[in-house]
């Protein structure tokens, strides 16, 4: 069977697998939904779009994204109104956002058809796994691999293009602990930190063991030159609240453009919250929060959404941050403010919310 407008090929599961997912425990990635996304890039054009049911693929031991890491992807999420609709959000944010990653790996770029074509008939079809228990969701996994079987150094003259998708619960189920890493690096200046890219994610994988054996869940990278200003966490942007006010590391080519970010920042801008994006060194955070000027941390991005830290580690020594009342923390006010816009039960005044 082929949708009509798109030529997509649709090929349904023969059983669902719905039944067998309990959406009032949901964990983070775990259970895929029936059906998936795939079209290749062959001979210079997007083709062979198809909807067919989650399962392997079969892959040549040569695949050159295995050997020289071209792979992206992105991390997106859509949810239920109380009338059962399905809304995804900022779908075009990660459409941009995915072509800016392609570039930088010399991968092909993708179209708004293909992207949004794929994502808005897959999701018409797995409708049934949008949770709509509280603080869950369905987390939408984007993504383009290299499939030449090549050995050879060389940008790949063909790719594959997947999205599946995930109902999931919150990704963290307490507040997390931070290190700050002033050993490692996770980019440099001119590297693809900017990019959301797996080998960001792999190579950060053996620091973030390291802390996780000391007890934090995860790391606060900073700069590669001199260790001093902060840049982002593993899997999300940083955010303070110092002096009332919002202040967070300004992206650059070493710090992912988060959508999250980016959607918290305008959110505070437009409740009138003044908002600093620029250098955050370290010594500001500590003495920030020896003071009692620095009043929060927190995480922002698809995954976590907006996440309070407990506490940040930094040089052998543990930093508690202030427990608040949910009304009187920003991270939390911001959460509650996205839940509500993301189902519908406040107006979307930013034109964030892409119906299916
Ligand atoms: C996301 O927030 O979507 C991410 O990509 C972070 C992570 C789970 C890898």
């Amino acid at each position: 069977m082929t949708t009509d407008v798109l030529q997509i090929e649709l090929r349904k599961a023969e059983r669902s697998r719905l039944q067998e997912v309990d959406f009032n425990h949901l964990p983070f990635g775990k259970h895929f939904s029936d059906h998936m996304f795939v079209a290749d890039f062959v001979d210079g054009e997007w083709q062979n779009q198809m909807i067919v049911p989650f399962d392997n693929f079969t892959l040549s031991p040569a695949l050159s994204s295995l050997h020289y890491g071209q792979s992206i992807f992105e991390g997106m999420k859509a949810f239920k109104n109380e009338a059962g609709e399905v809304l995804m959000f900022r779908p075009q944010a990660n459409f941009a956002r995915m072509n800016e990653s392609a570039k930088r790996m010399c991968m092909a770029t993708l179209p708004e058809e293909v992207f949004m074509g794929g994502l808005e008939t897959l999701l018409r079809i797995d409708a049934d796994w949008v949770p709509n228990t509280p603080d869950s969701s369905l987390y939408i996994r984007p993504y383009m691999f290299a499939t030449d079987t090549y050995l050879g150094v060389a940008p790949s003259k063909t790719y594959r293009f997947c999205i599946f998708t995930c109902p999931v619960g919150a990704y963290y189920s307490n507040p997390p602990k931070l290190k700050v890493e002033t050993e490692f690096i996770r980019s440099a200046p001119g590297g693809v930190g900017y990019a959301k890219c797996a080998g960001n994610y792999g190579g950060s994988l053996y620091p973030t063991l390291m802390a996780q054996q000391q007890g934090y869940d995860q790391l606060i990278w900073t700069d590669a030159r001199e260790h001093k200003y902060i840049e982002e966490s593993g899997t999300m942007n940083i955010i303070f609240v110092i002096d009332g006010k919002i202040v967070t590391p300004a992206t650059s080519d070493s710090i992912l453009k988060g959508v999250t970010r980016d959607s918290i920042l305008k959110i505070a801008r437009s409740w009138g919250m003044e908002v600093e994006e620029r250098l955050v060194s370290i010594e500001e955070v500590i003495s920030g929060i020896e003071t009692g000027r620095l009043t929060e941390a927190f995480g922002a991005g698809t995954a976590v959404g907006s996440s309070p830290y407990s506490l940040i580690g930094y040089n052998g020594k543990d930093y508690m941050l202030p427990e608040f009342a949910p009304e009187d923390s920003v991270a939390v006010r911001v959460r509650n403010y996205l839940s509500d816009l993301r189902t519908g039960k406040i107006a979307d005044s930013f034109g964030w919310m892409h119906r299916v």
